[in-house]
């Protein structure tokens, strides 16, 4: 089976969480520090080998668009005003040998739906899939590298996951697992946001998977579930009859940049780590007794 070469994000989704910050702009641009989550999330895939990102967009999402794209003007306007080293950042956010494809998802049939979208585009080929709004800080090495290497060793799909407080399980896809190896588990089963008293386990996953091309076959033959909508976990239970899926325990920190707190975290973490602003952020926060 082939190396992963390309990745989902699925990113048509509203962010009501975040209105009215969302009514006009995407929630996957909204900034950690000066970055927008989309774009972290694409470095987390090219830090892991992959070169075809494949955004599944809908309506109002042309910011994303455009951020990935050749900015003529405020590349001009910075050559006039002799920003030389802001021209060379915009030019160079993302490595040249990078393709984006856009699909376009009319209606917000769910994430498993949103997935499906990009088959054309994946064909025979394992992909990764990242939920920008999980931004995860991989220990040492960035997480969606953690994740294909250990699909380059196991040839199989690999969901991260984590664990989470049981009454936070109605939140989550939640996996049945026994455990393999270090950081490895077998998954039995997998159920969309359980309520915690009927959760087979509290190990959650997180906005980060790998599959194989099989899956297509699942999400096209399932039945919408939880909210009514195409679910990827339906898809993932249904795959489990007929290949291995693996739960891969991450190495990192997820911040939860879909809610506010996680986003704030973020920001604060982030913050105190920035080449030009960590220093002088850190002193603020201390003055404030953290
Ligand atoms: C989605 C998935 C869920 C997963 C979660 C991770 O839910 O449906 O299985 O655990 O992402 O963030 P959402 O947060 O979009 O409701």
């Amino acid at each position: 089976m082939k190396k992963v070469r390309k990745a989902v994000f699925p990113v048509a989704g509203m962010g009501t969480r975040f209105l009215p910050a969302t009514k006009a702009s995407p929630k996957e641009m909204l900034p950690i520090v000066d970055k927008p989550l989309i774009q972290y999330a694409v470095e987390e895939a090219v830090a892991a080998g992959i070169t075809d990102m494949i955004f599944v967009t809908g309506r109002s999402k042309r910011a994303i668009e455009d951020h990935f794209d050749k900015a003529y003007e405020l590349e001009s306007e910075l050559a006039a005003r002799g920003k030389d080293e802001m021209l060379e950042f915009v030019r160079n956010m993302i490595p040249k040998n990078i393709n984006c494809i856009y699909i376009r998802q009319a209606e917000a049939l769910g994430l498993g739906h949103a997935v499906l979208c990009a088959k054309p585009v994946i064909g025979d080929e394992p992909f990764a899939v990242l939920l920008a709004d999980d931004l995860l800080d991989g220990d040492k090495v960035p997480v969606m590298k953690q994740m294909t290497d250990t699909f380059d060793y196991y040839r199989c799909s690999v969901l991260g996951v984590q664990d989470v407080p049981r009454a936070d399980t109605k939140s989550y896809g939640i996996v049945d697992a026994r455990s393999v190896a270090d950081r490895l588990e077998q998954v039995n089963a997998i159920v969309e946001k359980p309520k915690p008293e009927e959760a087979p386990s509290t190990l959650a996953v997180v906005g980060r998977y790998i599959l194989t091309p099989r899956i297509f076959h699942h999400l096209e033959n399932i039945k919408p579930g939880s909210g009514g909508e195409i679910q990827l976990t339906d898809g993932i239970a249904s795959l489990l009859s007929e290949e291995q899926v693996l739960a891969y325990r991450y190495a990192g920190t997820r911040y939860d940049c879909g809610s506010k707190l996680g986003y704030l975290q973020a920001t604060v973490v982030f913050g105190q780590r920035h080449p030009e602003v960590g220093p002088a952020f850190d002193a603020y926060l201390k003055t404030l007794g953290n």
